[in-house]
């Protein structure tokens, strides 16, 4: 047997025997990751034929996916997979902590209804996590999980169908094939087979740097942290009874950075250092003393509609957005939920009917937009704000922390929580922020310079205008 048989039943035995002698299945996944494994879970217990490759069966050792927001809870807990959260120490997340040069704001994630329990996210290891969605896959009897490296599509030459997937199976470096009616790309954010069939490529702006510090003593904890300052956002969080995360956001070719000051180590001690709570600046020195510093790219990548027969590419290799909100499982996860809709033998009987697959995929890409456009665009313009490097940039920034401490904040807090899925929201907040900022503006401008406010007050206008729409153009036209 060259796959990993997590519980073998005779039951899945003799599936399994089937799916892997003949090579054949319904359905194969390219990437055990958070995608890819509650796909494999749900398509299985929906009784699809379900082969599940992955490069490397290892616990993952990454610094992504750290913070499930409450929305990407419910995801689980729609697909039965809440258990998945279970025995990892993870640790509950009730809201965030924001502070603005030393000045904090506690925002709780919203009640939906008065007589329901507050939401909760969970921080966790990321390696965790994704190990339990494995082990749901693996007890799954119509889910085969093989450890083997995806090489290539195979491509039908007169149709452009894809057929399955050329790959080198790790047990002796054995070249093998697997078809399918359908295949299924979750590789990742890296993703080596989105190039031809993705019209987009991904972009990125800045980098995500980060270290794990022991014992660090938190100003709110059980809060996802976001320190603002005259520099790009420090996200911090626990993931595990001793350790948590920090991540420091440092843009391309930032001066501090560069290797005449020290590069990011450099950055991180004498710029970052002096900015974060005292309470941390031990932990945060030892495990930079330690020297585990490792970068993830912060990219943005618009999704679009597949139209390649036999094909679906889901999860980061389909769509990204800054990580400084948190949204990528939730998406992932919303994602699975929408499809086993569209896809359920009730709607789909055979996956072998590729127009009909591509007509629902087409649907597909339509209604993820409820939850996902709303993700994106917030990532990307609080990413905007929270990293401000100009007067009208900052401007907006005052004005978003100001609307935190005395606006209905149960909208913008539910919206970046993954509860709150109509786009219209988010727009009525965004510009509320902005007119506050202008507000804001005005009161902090002394009267020998109010002769400038009319044009200053359009400046901020005309920049939150700059920050929001391409974001929804994005959303809109791909
Ligand atoms: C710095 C950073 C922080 C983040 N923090 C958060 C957060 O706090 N909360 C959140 O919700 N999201 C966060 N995200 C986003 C989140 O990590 C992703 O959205 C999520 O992991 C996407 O899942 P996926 O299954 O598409 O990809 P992945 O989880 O990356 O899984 C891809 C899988 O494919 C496998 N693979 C790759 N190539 C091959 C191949 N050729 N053959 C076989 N297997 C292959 C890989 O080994 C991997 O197991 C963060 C992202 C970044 C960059
Ligand atoms: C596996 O698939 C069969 C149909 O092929 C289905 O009846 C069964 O419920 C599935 N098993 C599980 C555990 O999901």
């Amino acid at each position: 047997m060259s796959s990993l048989n997590g519980h073998a039943t005779p039951e899945k035995s003799r599936l399994e025997k089937s799916r892997l002698d003949h090579h054949e299945s319904d359905v194969v996944i390219i990437g055990a990751g958070i995608l890819g494994s509650a796909l494999a879970v749900t398509l299985g217990r929906q009784g699809r034929n379900v082969v599940l490759l992955e490069a490397s069966m290892k616990e993952p050792d990454r610094i992504v996916g750290e913070l499930l927001q409450p929305g990407g809870v419910q995801a689980l807990e729609k697909l039965g997979l809440r258990d998945c959260l279970d025995g990892i120490d993870a640790i509950p997340v009730k809201g965030y902590y924001i502070s603005y040069f030393e000045e904090p704001v506690v925002l709780d994630y919203p009640k939906l209804a008065p007589s329901e329990p507050a939401p909760e996210g969970w921080t966790f290891h990321h390696g965790r996590f994704v190990m339990k969605l494995r082990e749901a896959a693996l007890a799954c009897p119509n889910v085969s999980v093989v450890e083997a490296k995806a090489t290539a599509l195979v491509t039908s030459t007169h149709t452009g169908q894809v057929l399955g997937v050329e790959c080198i199976r790790k047990e002796q470096e054995i070249k093998d094939c697997y078809f399918a009616q359908l295949t299924v790309v979750a590789d990742g954010y890296a993703s080596k087979f989105r190039k031809v069939h993705h019209p987009h490529a991904p972009k990125f702006r800045s980098k995500f740097w980060g270290l794990e510090m022991i014992d660090a003593q938190l100003p709110s904890p059980y809060y996802g942290h976001v320190l603002l300052s005259d520099h790009a956002p420090v996200l911090m969080y626990q993931i595990g009874s001793h350790e948590t995360r920090i991540l420091v956001d440092i843009p391309e070719n930032l001066p501090s950075a560069s290797v005449k000051n020290g590069g990011v180590k450099g950055h991180l001690r004498n710029t970052v250092l002096p900015t974060l709570p005292e309470s941390v600046q031990t932990a945060f020195l030892d495990a930079l003393e330690k020297g585990q510093l490792r970068s993830m790219p912060n990219s943005f990548l618009p999704a679009a509609t597949n139209k390649t027969p036999g094909l679906m590419i889901l999860g980061d290799a389909l769509n990204m957005r800054h990580p400084l909100t948190g949204g990528g499982m939730t998406v992932a996860l919303n994602d699975v939920c929408v499809i086993r809709e569209l896809l359920s033998p009730e709607r789909v009987p055979s996956l072998s009917d590729t127009s009909l697959v591509l007509r629902q995929l087409s649907t597909f890409h339509w209604t993820r937009k409820n939850s996902s456009s709303v993700i994106n665009i917030l990532a990307q313009a609080l990413y905007m704000l929270f990293a401000a490097d100009d007067q009208n940039l900052k401007a907006l920034q005052r004005g978003c922390f100001r609307y935190f401490q005395i606006g209905p904040v149960d909208g913008p807090v539910g919206l970046l929580a993954g509860l709150i899925k109509q786009p219209m929201v988010l727009f009525t907040h965004f510009f509320s922020v902005a007119f506050l900022s202008i507000w804001v503006l005005l009161r902090e401008t002394p009267w020998t310079h109010l002769i400038l406010f009319p044009y200053q007050s359009i400046m901020v206008f005309w920049t939150a205008c700059v920050v929001i729409f391409p974001f929804i153009w994005a959303e809109i036209w791909s």
